[in-house]
């Protein structure tokens, strides 16, 4: 790996420049006006693995948006890292919020990025993390340091919820075999803070609607004498969380794995200020759960949020009514050991009980995954902490992630191997926000560090 350092010195500006091509297509799975632009961004992809060094490069329909595959087999003995990432993105809006538009990267320097940060829907979540891997792939391959096999499987439906991978993964176990999965689409604390994602919270997500009357009434001849949705849908969803904020669903913490002191303690070592939390957020106080960190609050402890919620009249100045209907979208976190299926039965068991006579709940069940921990005995995490340990200068700290990726679970089960997650992204760097960014140089950190990850990890496991 002598080269790695001067490589990326010498090619930096094409890996930026190639990244930035990529952000300019607007590959937003949720919203099927940008079909031909997700579609195109699979074909950019399998380009991009072509030219890396992959010797087959395949895009695989799927019910929904193809996977691309790639894969580069050196020697079916020697072991095999399968890198997983998505190349769709999450929608941009609310799109004035944003300083550039958001599918027309900028270069921005920022406190966190003094060395400049690249601002674009995707930049960090996750095309310029995936990208990492390309890069890494292509110094590997262009300076004979590739030291095993390789396969790349990179979906467009991750925002979406992964809907038609799972069929994908299971139809193609022998395709997809391999000795360790990587996946960069977390992040790390800081960066002279390095850190490795050792969980992943699990997710359900549902849609409500309540209603009331048969159509929209006048709320001074109706009011007071008929249920009002939108009063109705409040205060249901008020009484999920009791005066300690504990998520008051009856068997919600049932199968809730309770970490011992021991490992609270340990978690509590990570670098954290929580004055800088709040002022990042411009926040007095943090909220959430009775005696929890806000650590252990978006990390081990299973949440319930309201993530949208309409009714009634919204528009300019005042209308009297009472709606018909009022809705929400609400979204579980879910910690390992919490089946997302049960909880969402048991969600939808408890909504439909609380509901008064007087109106309709209807409980409709969107997505949902599994959580995920693994441990840092594993040859995976060994290597991956040995490879941050030479491009960092020291050992990275194993830490739970709030955030989903509700395929990781099933990979575990479908392929039987662990799923190492090397993010390099920053909290800071408003991932689904507006002015979404990753900086430039976390970018070529990973690309850097990846290559490490290989030669270790094979170094490991071929002395297992
Ligand atoms: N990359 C994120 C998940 C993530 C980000 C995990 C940062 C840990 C740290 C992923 O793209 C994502 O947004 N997942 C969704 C779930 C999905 C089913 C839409 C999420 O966590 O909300
Ligand atoms: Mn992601
Ligand atoms: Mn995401």
């Amino acid at each position: 790996m002598q080269n790695i350092k001067s490589y990326i010195d010498e090619h930096k500006q094409r890996f930026i420049d190639e990244l930035i091509d990529l952000l300019k297509i607007p590959s937003i799975s949720a919203d099927s006006a940008y079909k031909k632009d997700v579609l195109n961004t699979a074909d950019a992809i399998k380009v991009s693995l072509e030219k890396a060094g992959c010797d087959k490069v395949e895009i695989c329909p799927t019910d929904g948006y193809p996977i691309v595959y790639g894969e580069k087999i050196i020697d079916i003995n020697l072991p095999t890292v399968l890198v997983y990432g998505h190349y769709d993105v999450q929608p941009p809006d609310p799109l004035d919020l944003w300083n550039s538009p958001p599918f027309e990267p900028v270069i921005q320097n920022t406190d966190k990025h003094p060395e400049g940060a690249i601002f674009a829907r995707g930049a960090c979540d996750d095309k310029g993390q995936m990208y990492m891997h390309v890069k890494a792939l292509e110094y590997m391959t262009n300076n004979n340091e590739l030291p095993c096999n390789v396969k790349f499987m990179i979906e467009g439906e991750e925002e979406v919820g992964s809907a038609n991978l799972g069929k994908f993964v299971a139809a193609n176990r022998e395709k997809l075999e391999n000795d360790v999965i990587l996946i960069s689409d977390t992040g790390m604390i800081a960066k002279n803070v390095p850190s490795i994602t050792t969980g992943l919270r699990g997710l359900s997500y549902v849609e409500v609607e309540v209603t009331g009357p048969n159509r929209d009434l006048h709320s001074g001849l109706y009011g007071g004498a008929v249920a009002n949705p939108i009063n109705v849908l409040t205060k249901m969803i008020a009484s999920l969380h009791d005066e300690n904020n504990h998520i008051t669903i009856p068997g919600f913490y049932d199968k809730v794995e309770n970490l011992s002191d021991e490992e609270r303690a340990e978690m509590a070592k990570a670098p954290f200020s929580l004055d800088n939390y709040k002022k990042a957020l411009d926040i007095d106080a943090v909220y959430g759960e009775e005696g929890y960190t806000t650590n252990e609050r978006n990390s081990i402890r299973p949440t319930l949020d309201v993530n949208g919620i309409w009714g009634g009249y919204t528009g300019e100045g005042a209308k009297t009514v009472i709606a018909s209907k009022a809705f929400a979208k609400i979204s579980m976190r879910l910690v390992p050991n919490q089946d997302w299926e049960e909880i969402t039965q048991l969600f939808k068991t408890h909504f439909e009980s609380i509901a008064p006579d007087a109106v309709k709940v209807k409980v409709t069940p969107h997505h949902g995954g599994q959580g995920y921990v693994t441990p840092i005995d594993s040859t995976g995490y060994q290597a991956a902490s040995k490879a941050y340990e030479e491009t960092f200068g020291k050992t990275p700290i194993p830490q739970r992630s709030g955030g989903s990726i509700p395929i990781v679970s099933l990979f575990e089960q479908e392929l039987k191997s662990k799923t190492i997650l090397m993010g390099f992204g920053l909290d800071s760097d408003a991932i689904h926000s507006p002015n979404e960014h990753f900086g430039v140089w976390n970018y070529l950190k990973g690309i850097e560090t990846i290559p490490w990850f290989y030669k270790y990890f094979t170094e490991l496991k071929s002395a297992e």
